[in-house]
């Protein structure tokens, strides 16, 4: 237990395979080794759109994926930024210790500012790095499992955490990013899986509509399957995600559909998530609303604890 851990997710939708394979599994890992903070990033919706939308109920839904994979309540803290001022305040003193220059080189803040529908770049979208090193820096996290698109953030946090303990004196730990081995699923399109692009299967689809979702995907037209990711990009997608769900290699099942073509791919490939996700679609309708508000409630109420200790130590080493 030497280690905090923190992630987080943005409320902004259900989550899907991707972020089963990509995080949701290794934090079910996770949490018998460690302490585990797990953050419904609310304030950060914002960051890329002008209203939070449908905000409660995508809380409730990230609540109920969590719980459904397993995430256990009573060993990892799930809280969210909206209910925690305490954490919020500590951006105030992080924001004096980068330049405006190192915010405006942030790799993922430009991707997401040339992919932004909104007419202006808010102050809030060039800024969230550093409100994600508050994030990680409250609880004083010591590893951060991420993306590669969340590197730099986790690079920012450390740059926060050192010059406040160059300038104050030693209060924070210098975090590490945790990357996952797993390979990146694509969206059964091709491209990026993500659920505004309806190219992801959710958590909580049902059987049918996860099989409608497989029978669009796209395939090509040899019959002898191969797991190819450099010429059959499509091809190998599915038997990546069917062996995810199986605990098996790839080519392996493309060895036994052989000539079967996409139908018998297509086929193998539902059974496989359908069979996967079945316990955790049963988990998920046990669940209440209300109850998996109670179990925010409670963590809210951890996390706030350790946010007002935190913020009380670092006035005191500023001198406020
Ligand atoms: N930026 C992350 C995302 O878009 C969510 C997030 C917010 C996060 N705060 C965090 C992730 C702190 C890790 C640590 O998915």
């Amino acid at each position: 237990m030497d280690h905090v851990v923190l992630t987080g997710d943005r409320p902004t939708g259900p989550l899907h395979l991707g972020h089963y394979f990509g995080s949701l599994a290794n934090r079910v890992r996770m949490q018998d080794e460690h302490r585990m903070y797990v953050l419904i990033a609310d304030y950060q919706v914002i960051t890329d759109r002008d209203r939070p939308g449908e905000i409660q109920a995508n809380i409730t839904d990230l609540l109920l994926d969590y719980l459904a994979v397993g995430i256990d309540p009573a060993k990892v803290t799930i809280f969210q930024h909206s209910a925690l001022p305490e954490l919020n305040q500590l951006m105030l003193p992080f924001l004096s210790l980068v330049s405006v220059s190192e915010l405006s080189r942030n790799p993922t803040v430009k991707d997401e500012i040339a992919h932004s529908s909104q007419a202006a770049v808010s102050g809030l979208m060039f800024t969230y790095p550093v409100h994600q090193a508050a994030d990680i820096l409250f609880c004083k996290g010591t590893l951060v499992p991420v993306g590669r698109d969340q590197l730099p953030h986790v690079e920012v946090t450390r740059l926060v955490a050192r010059r406040f303990n160059e300038r104050y004196g030693e209060v924070f730990p210098l975090p590490e990013a945790v990357m996952g081995e797993r390979p990146l699923l694509k969206g059964l399109d091709g491209g990026k899986m993500s659920k505004s692009r309806g190219n992801a299967i959710t958590l909580k689809a049902t059987e049918d509509e996860t099989a409608a979702l497989i029978r669009k995907a796209r395939t090509d037209a040899e019959r002898l399957i191969t797991f190819d990711e450099e010429r059959r990009p499509e091809v190998a997608n599915l038997l990546t995600l069917a062996g995810l769900c199986l605990g098996r290699k790839p080519w392996e099942l493309a060895d036994e559909i052989g000539d079967g073509g996409g139908l018998a791919l297509k086929r193998l490939t539902t059974d496989a998530v359908n069979d996967f996700l079945r316990p955790i679609r049963a988990r998920r309708r046990e669940l209440s609303a209300p109850d998996v508000r109670r179990v925010l409630e409670e963590g809210n109420a951890r996390a706030r604890e350790r946010a007002v200790e935190t913020l009380r130590e670092v006035r005191d080493a500023m001198g406020f």
